[in-house]
């Protein structure tokens, strides 16, 4: 399993720099660019942007010529790749929160076609001036009564946080890798962040593998989850503190900058 991370602010990112990607994209798949140029948000195109670049630069790393990539959704959104038929196969999912877009990507995960591995990140933060407590309070019907606990008993306000955000971004990564889309009960996962045990509907979901991680950008810190199922009969959490081989982070101009080229020198 690997991830790649890109780091994208608005500010440094040109409209020159936007519009010579989406013309990449355009002729790639124009149906892709006609969604990105739909978003009313420069922001939002530019994150969706960054996520079609980075699965066909994964894609041009296995070889594969870029006139040859197609990619497809299920019914529930969760994007896969249609071809090539890649041996072993791949499956991929993709994040963004604030500055970053993050995909992770497994040859060895289970389910085609759009294969169990899911990503979610989220910066470390309460949106606009709300209290930590009514801002847990918000999301109190998608939190186990367990969860509640584990979060408001942590032994500093900053731990608090770290804790819920753990929790959310866990059931986020795990129901991302179910392909299931919006509308999961987040009640019927639990995650015991002390102990690192996640349950589903009370039980231990056996052959997945889980993934903790965070990232930092500048002075925001960044908490995120990869889960994949390899369905080989065991289960773990592990907690990686250190980035290594799995882990590429990017800053977003020069990651565009190197897809354009690339990309289009095929
Ligand atoms: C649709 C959903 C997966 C998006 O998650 P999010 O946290 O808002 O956004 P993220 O940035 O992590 O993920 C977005 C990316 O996930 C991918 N995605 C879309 N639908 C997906 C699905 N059903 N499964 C997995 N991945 C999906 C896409 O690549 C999308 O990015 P893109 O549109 O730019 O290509 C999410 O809302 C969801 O369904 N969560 C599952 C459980 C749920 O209902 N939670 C309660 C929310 S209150």
């Amino acid at each position: 399993m690997q991830v790649w991370a890109v780091f994208y602010h608005p500010t440094l990112f040109t409209e020159d720099l936007y519009q010579r990607a989406l013309g990449v994209i355009d002729v790639l798949d124009p149906e892709a660019s006609a969604r990105i140029r739909r978003f009313y948000r420069r922001e939002d195109a530019c994150r969706t942007l960054i996520g079609h670049l980075l699965r066909r630069l994964m894609l041009l790393e296995k070889g594969v010529d870029p006139g040859a990539m197609k990619f497809a959704i299920t019914e529930a959104g969760k994007p896969y790749i249609v071809s090539p038929n890649l041996d072993p196969p791949l499956g991929f999912n993709i994040t963004h929160d604030n500055a970053l877009v993050a995909m992770a990507f497994s040859s060895r995960t289970q389910n085609p076609p759009a294969f169990s591995v899911g990503i979610d990140v989220m910066r470390l933060h309460i949106p606009g001036k709300e209290s930590f407590p009514s801002f847990v309070h918000t999301m109190g019907d998608q939190l186990t009564a367990r969860e509640h606990c584990l979060i408001f008993s942590a032994a500093s306000s900053g731990e608090n946080l770290q804790r819920f955000f753990w929790i959310w971004t866990m059931k986020e990564a795990y129901t991302k890798a179910l392909g299931v889309g919006l509308g999961f009960d987040f009640k019927r996962l639990e995650f015991d962040v002390e102990d690192r045990i996640l349950r589903a509907d009370g039980e231990v979901p056996v052959g997945w593998h889980f993934r903790m991680f965070v990232l930092r950008d500048e002075e925001d810190v960044y908490e995120g989850v990869v889960a994949e199922f390899l369905g080989d009969g065991r289960t773990d959490i592990v907690c990686q503190n250190e980035p290594g081989e799995w882990l590429k982070q990017y800053d977003a101009v020069s990651f565009v900058e190197q897809a354009i080229l690339r990309l289009s020198a095929h």
